[in-house]
């Protein structure tokens, strides 16, 4: 009503489970609040076996092919849908999931993007986003001035390759946000980079806190690195940012300027504290 004005007396309301009849077809309705408004809605047909899932399994693309014939392709377009608008409700999700089990579906028709003929190729794409363990990846946000967070950067990198750990380093200042949401679907540790600027953390790695603060993804560790002039507060700044994020914060490296030998021996260390702790924790 608020969205379209529609006047009430043009609605129906249904309850969970209920079902309405079209003649020879029968909707069912299946509450899923929070996937990811508070009153969204599945649709099941019961003789034709479609499930219209509303925005669940939803896919950020547009295409005229209605239905999904490159899963590969459709996977990337689905997880940058579910990083950037689900992955805040991953819990409701989960419990959603569950739900829907007890029906017997043979084709998933979603709001947004195209029609999976294959249910099984998103189900269980969402129950490993959702529920599977992270990966053995660090996701490494960051941005430089004058190349000395870069230095740092790209010697950590190096060091947690050496150590069987992947990365992905996305630099902010050019990153596409989405992708960076996408790693974060992923993450086993999230390793911040940023020079300090006017006493605190870069503005463009303030907004990607920010971003990574608001979609809460499944990271179990953070740390964060950088260079700085003179003094600060970056790292109590950045800390004080991200409350959504069940991590443990790993010791951060900051070094005055370019890094030192010091400095790398520091950086050497937080890769192999991470690569012992994702080991520890069992992620693929
Ligand atoms: C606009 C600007 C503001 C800065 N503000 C601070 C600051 O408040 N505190 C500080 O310690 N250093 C400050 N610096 C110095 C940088 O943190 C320092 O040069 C650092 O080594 C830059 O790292 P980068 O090469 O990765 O950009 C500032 C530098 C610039 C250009």
């Amino acid at each position: 009503m608020d969205l379209l004005q529609i006047p009430e007396n043009k609605f129906i309301t249904v309850s969970d489970g209920e079902t309405l009849s079209l003649g020879d077809k029968t909707l069912e309705f299946v509450h899923t609040p929070w996937v990811h408004w508070p009153e969204t809605m599945m649709a099941y047909l019961k003789e034709d076996k479609i499930l219209f899932s509303c925005d669940f399994f939803g896919s950020h693309i547009a295409t005229s092919d209605l239905y999904v014939s490159d899963e590969a392709r459709v996977y990337e377009a689905a997880k940058r849908y579910y990083a950037e608008i689900m992955m805040p409700f991953k819990n409701m999700i989960k419990k959603n999931l569950k739900k829907i089990r007890s029906y017997d579906i043979d084709i998933i028709a979603p709001s947004h993007g195209s029609i999976y003929p294959r249910p099984s190729f998103i189900l269980n794409a969402h129950k490993d986003w959702i529920e599977g363990p992270s990966k053995n990846l660090v996701v490494l946000p960051y941005i430089t001035m004058h190349n000395s967070t870069k230095k740092m950067v790209d010697f950590f990198v190096s060091s947690l390759v050496e150590k069987g750990v992947s990365v992905e380093q996305f630099h902010l200042g050019v990153t596409d946000i989405g992708k960076l949401a996408m790693a974060l679907v992923d993450a086993g540790t999230i390793v911040i980079g940023t020079p300090t600027v006017l006493a605190g953390p870069h503005p463009n790695v303030v907004y990607g806190a920010y971003l990574a603060n608001a979609l809460r993804p499944k990271a179990k560790f953070l740390s964060i690195i950088g260079s700085y002039g003179w003094g600060g507060k970056t790292v109590e700044i950045l800390a004080g940012m991200i409350p959504n994020l069940k991590v443990e914060v790993i010791e951060p490296v900051l070094a005055k300027g370019l890094p030192s030998e010091d400095d790398l021996k520091a950086l050497e260390n937080l890769a192999k504290i991470i690569a012992m702790k994702h080991k520890e924790q069992g992620f693929l």
